[in-house]
């Protein structure tokens, strides 16, 4: 029996996305990023998909994510990025994944890591050029650049990479994008001096691989652009695909009068005699409160805003005189009437990623157009 509610997921788009990106970037490999459950779609088939359209590398936040792909038989070479304190270390390095190097301190921490496992580790080093979050200060750069090349002299680590991230790359011509591409450049070259030779040098995501590319260097690591969702509001002609549909069974259907109060609060009254059809998808399943008598929906035919309060399970539409059907979509491609993520988003002031990456567990994912399986 099919689900009464899914996030139908296509991943030949994915695939196709992929293709669409290596276009954009024809001498860089490309990563694809399939960190927080490939952004909602499903880790493994998403991680499948991008592979089976021509990225030849994986990236993750955490290590626990990359050692999944490892346990699902995906031996893609994979970076994992955020690593606190206690994170699997030796784990990870016994398994081949590559490590994002952003403290002085997690040099060691690899190197001794390396020694347990028993084979050197392979690092990527992440210099913070400017957006302040992770990487290596410039002020530390020289310091973990020098011990990385005396653990890499000691056969206890490669330096596979040297990379970092924008703050500010989908924001078409904001000043924080040629002081970071300049601040790469130096820390590439103090890197160079210090005899390291990464196989990768890697900056561009999603916005920098469709718009800037002087930032593509060996590899991209595209991650929203992938599942077809524009990193930059607006930007037309970037021929991605939207990979997920997030479509539900129409529940329960009923006639009220004129003057009906609709869900908690009361928030949306009838103003006629009107059909009113129950989604059972509220914010346990990520439907943002916020939607509350804003966003559009499809359903009966065309686009109707959510009439009332999201409820933890459930929100209504007001249909009016129209038949209901059996489906109601709430964002997927655009080209069958429904909104997008992006829609969803730019009501809810927020960014598409956080639409697609909150859709909960509670929805199953259904996959079409690929290998699927999970
Ligand atoms: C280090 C790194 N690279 C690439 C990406 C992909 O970014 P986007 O989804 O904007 O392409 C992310 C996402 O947060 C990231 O943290």
């Amino acid at each position: 029996m099919p689900p009464f509610a899914e996030a139908r997921v296509d991943l030949g788009a994915i695939s196709e996305n992929i293709a669409v990106l290596r276009r954009r970037a024809p001498g860089s490999e490309v990563m694809g990023i399939v960190k927080a459950d490939g952004y909602g779609h499903g880790m493994l088939p998403a991680a499948r998909a991008v592979l089976a359209g021509g990225a030849t590398w994986l990236g993750t936040a955490f290590i626990e994510e990359a050692l999944e792909l490892r346990r699902a038989g995906i031996d893609a070479p994979t970076v994992a990025w955020i690593l606190p304190p206690g994170a699997p270390l030796s784990e990870a390095v016994g398994v081949g994944i590559d490590l994002g190097v952003s403290a002085p301190w997690l040099v060691d921490g690899i190197a001794a890591a390396a020694r347990e496992a028993g084979r050197p580790a392979r690092v990527h080093l992440k210099a913070d050029t400017g957006l302040n979050r992770g990487g290596v200060v410039a002020g530390d750069w020289r310091q973990v650049v020098e011990a990385a090349a005396r653990a890499e002299a000691a056969g206890l680590l490669r330096v596979t990479g040297v990379f970092s991230h924008f703050a500010c790359s989908d924001e078409p011509g904001h000043p924080s994008i040629g002081a970071q591409l300049s601040a790469f450049h130096e820390a590439l070259e103090v890197a160079e001096k210090a005899g390291l030779r990464p196989e990768v040098r890697h900056l561009a995501n999603s916005a920098a691989t469709l718009t800037l590319p002087e930032t593509h260097f060996d590899l991209v690591r595209p991650g929203i652009a992938s599942y077809g969702l524009s990193p930059i509001p607006g930007l037309t002609g970037t021929g991605l695909r939207p990979a997920m549909t997030l479509r539900s069974k129409i529940a329960l259907v009923k006639r009220v009068p004129e003057g009906s109060g609709v869900s908690y609060g009361h928030r949306y009254i009838t103003d006629r005699p009107t059909t009113l059809a129950l989604i059972p998808l509220g914010y346990g399943d990520g439907v943002p409160r916020a939607a509350t008598n804003a966003v559009p929906v499809f359903a009966a035919g065309k686009r109707r805003t959510i009439a009332g309060t999201v409820c933890m399970d459930q929100f209504v539409l007001d249909i009016g005189d129209d038949p209901a059907g059996d489906y109601a979509v709430l964002f997927g491609t655009g080209e069958n009437g429904e909104p997008t993520a992006q829609d969803w988003a730019s009501i809810l002031e927020t960014i598409p990623y956080e639409i697609v990456t909150r859709i909960s567990q509670r929805v199953p994912r259904v996959y079409v157009g690929g290998q699927g399986g999970r």
